[in-house]
């Protein structure tokens, strides 16, 4: 190898300043290694080549690494296998090696706290997973366990290598195994940033949260190709498992954004509110919100019409601090609301029933959407807020051939099995079974609070003496007069307070300040759910 003109003359300096040529020599050698490790790192963070790398460009889509360097802090990401290389000989595989084989793993910090990360590279063999591809993802799983760190999965793959048979699908399957034995142990965030297609989808399906970017990003079981011939339904890729047909239809995805960038600044966000494992608290952040700030407008938030609707959205604002909510599947089962707030600093998971969409009634969709963000926040020790304005169950045949029972009885195991501390607020209405669920007393909410605005009953008055007192449904008057009398006695929150079922009645405006100091005082809570294998929640 011949030396460049600025060695040869660094070589001739050293010389002159009396050191030895074999010193010099071992200098130099070491220099060539280290130029050769760098033109190796080079070439391995070129992935599938500088075309390909314009092709994905192209389509809107940030590379592998680029997306990596959105995601983790500056500087903080530590790769491995990046050298690693398939074993596949068939198809003149053998010829084509791409260092790393496909994905780009290892670990970084989000706003300095830790993550284990692997991202698939489209310009390898479009993503596919090999045998070794899955090995390196397997190998940051099994560290995230070990470590008790949380895995973000940036998924952007044409599925199974082809090329390697069952090879391919046992490395996929190793993956599922990780997967499921990782849930409620570590947080597990998919992003969807590509392709995902057939068993592709069902490590992302086992994972707590995913996520998509419209209009770049699908995932199905099978393609529009499979589709047609198999069921004669034409349909494209975006309709059949776009971001918005998973985030709207289907709700296998929690969320859809923009762009690349827009999806993977917002899973920092998102991060920023969970806890590395089960094993830890959530994380606390300061905030200058003070915890007894009062809102005045929340007393007059409750329309004097109990027909009329507001907008719970506002109520959650009013309580968290800085109004910040991450919202968690805001365009599927809108009658409900999901998501993480900071109360004083600390994450709580807040349930609230949204009177604005089907007047907050409870549904097949709605029951499963939060009884899974329950489940999630008991997993990992996240306190649950629900906030109740709810006139009961949707009657029809469709909510009961669909399996209503089975699934709002979702609802109700994921809350009674529960143990993180749980605060419910009462601030209107409260009917029938629908009372039960939503984090009732009796299914062991430790703190349970009323608005003087509460009414909490069987069900509405109207119905209620359209039923007590048919015989008399001729006669307005008198049927007025039975509603009014009905009303009195329970359409407020004092039958329920009496019975110790409400702890107190507060007023609107000091919510955030007594929501706090209840999650305060229950900090030290530690209840033991009784031993066994696992439960059987209705599927
Ligand atoms: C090997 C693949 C590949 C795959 C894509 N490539 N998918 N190589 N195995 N599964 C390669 C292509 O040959 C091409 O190589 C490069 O990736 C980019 O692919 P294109 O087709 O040019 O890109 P695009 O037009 O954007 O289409 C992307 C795609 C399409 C929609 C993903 O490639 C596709 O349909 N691939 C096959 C998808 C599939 O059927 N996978 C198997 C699913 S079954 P070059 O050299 O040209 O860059 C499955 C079973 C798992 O996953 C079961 C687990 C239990």
């Amino acid at each position: 190898m011949h030396l460049s003109a600025r060695r040869r003359g660094l070589a001739g300096s050293r010389l002159k300043a009396g050191m030895t040529t074999a010193k010099w020599e071992r200098e130099t050698t070491m220099q060539d290694i280290l130029e050769k490790l760098e033109a190796r790192r080079a070439e391995a963070r070129l992935g599938g080549g500088q075309k390909r790398i314009d092709a994905q460009h192209g389509k809107g889509k940030l590379t592998a690494r680029e997306r990596l360097d959105v995601l983790l802090d500056e500087g903080s990401f530590e790769e491995y296998d990046m050298y690693k290389a398939h074993r596949c000989a068939d198809f003149g595989m053998e010829t084509q090696q791409f260092p790393g084989d496909g994905v780009v793993t290892g670990w970084g910090t989000i706003n300095g706290r830790p993550t284990y990360v692997f991202s698939q590279d489209f310009t390898v063999f479009g993503g596919s997973l090999s045998e070794t591809h899955a090995e390196k993802i397997c190998k940051i799983m099994d560290l995230a366990m070990q470590n008790g760190v949380p895995v973000i999965g940036l998924n952007d793959s044409g599925g199974a290598r082809i090329q390697e048979g069952v090879a391919s699908l046992g490395g996929y399957a190793e993956v599922f195994w990780r997967n499921v034995q990782a849930s409620g142990v570590i947080p597990q965030i998919s992003v969807i940033m590509g392709p995902c297609a057939g068993g592709a989808v069902y490590s992302p399906a086992m994972t707590d949260f995913i996520y998509m970017v419209k209009d770049t990003s699908y995932m199905f079981v099978t393609g529009p190709d499979v589709v047609k011939t198999v069921t004669n339904e034409i349909v494209s890729a975006e309709e059949l498992g776009g971001a918005s047909t998973h985030t709207k239809k289907s709700s296998v995805a929690d969320g859809a954004f923009e762009n690349d960038v827009e999806a993977l600044i917002e899973i920092r966000r998102m991060f920023d509110f969970l806890p590395l494992s089960s094993r830890e608290k959530p994380p606390v952040l300061p905030t200058a919100d003070r915890p007894d700030r009062i809102e005045m407008a929340l007393d007059t938030i409750i329309p004097d019409n109990p027909n009329k609707p507001y907008d719970m959205h506002e109520v959650i604002a009013r309580i968290a601090d800085e109004a910040d909510f991450f919202e968690v599947q805001k365009d599927h089962a809108k009658n409900i609301l999901c998501g993480f707030i900071r109360l004083n600093g600390s994450t709580v998971g807040v349930v609230a029933n949204q009177p604005m969409v089907l007047a907050g009634c409870l549904d097949i969709d709605s029951a499963k959407k939060a009884g899974r963000f329950v489940r999630f926040c008991d997993a990992f020790n996240i306190p649950i807020l629900t906030l109740v304005d709810v006139p009961g169950f949707l009657p029809g045949t469709a909510q009961e051939y669909g399996g209503i029972i089975k699934h709002g009885a979702k609802l109700l195991f994921a809350y009674a099995e529960a143990t993180v501390p749980k605060v419910t607020v009462i601030t209107r209405k409260a009917y029938g079974g629908a009372y039960d669920v939503m984090s009732s007393k009796h299914i062991r909410a430790d703190v349970n609070y009323a608005w003087p605005t509460a009414q909490i009953a069987v069900m509405g008055a109207k119905g209620a003496t359209e039923i007590l007192y048919r015989s008399e449904l001729g006669d307005p008057d008198k049927i007025a007069a039975r509603t009014k009398e009905y009303e009195d006695n329970f359409a407020n929150p004092f039958k329920a307070a009496e019975r110790g079922f409400i702890d107190e009645v507060i007023m609107p405006h000091s919510t955030r300040r007594r929501v706090i100091r209840a999650f305060e005082m229950l900090k030290t809570k530690d209840v033991q759910p009784p031993k066994k294998k696992h439960d059987n929640i209705p599927l």
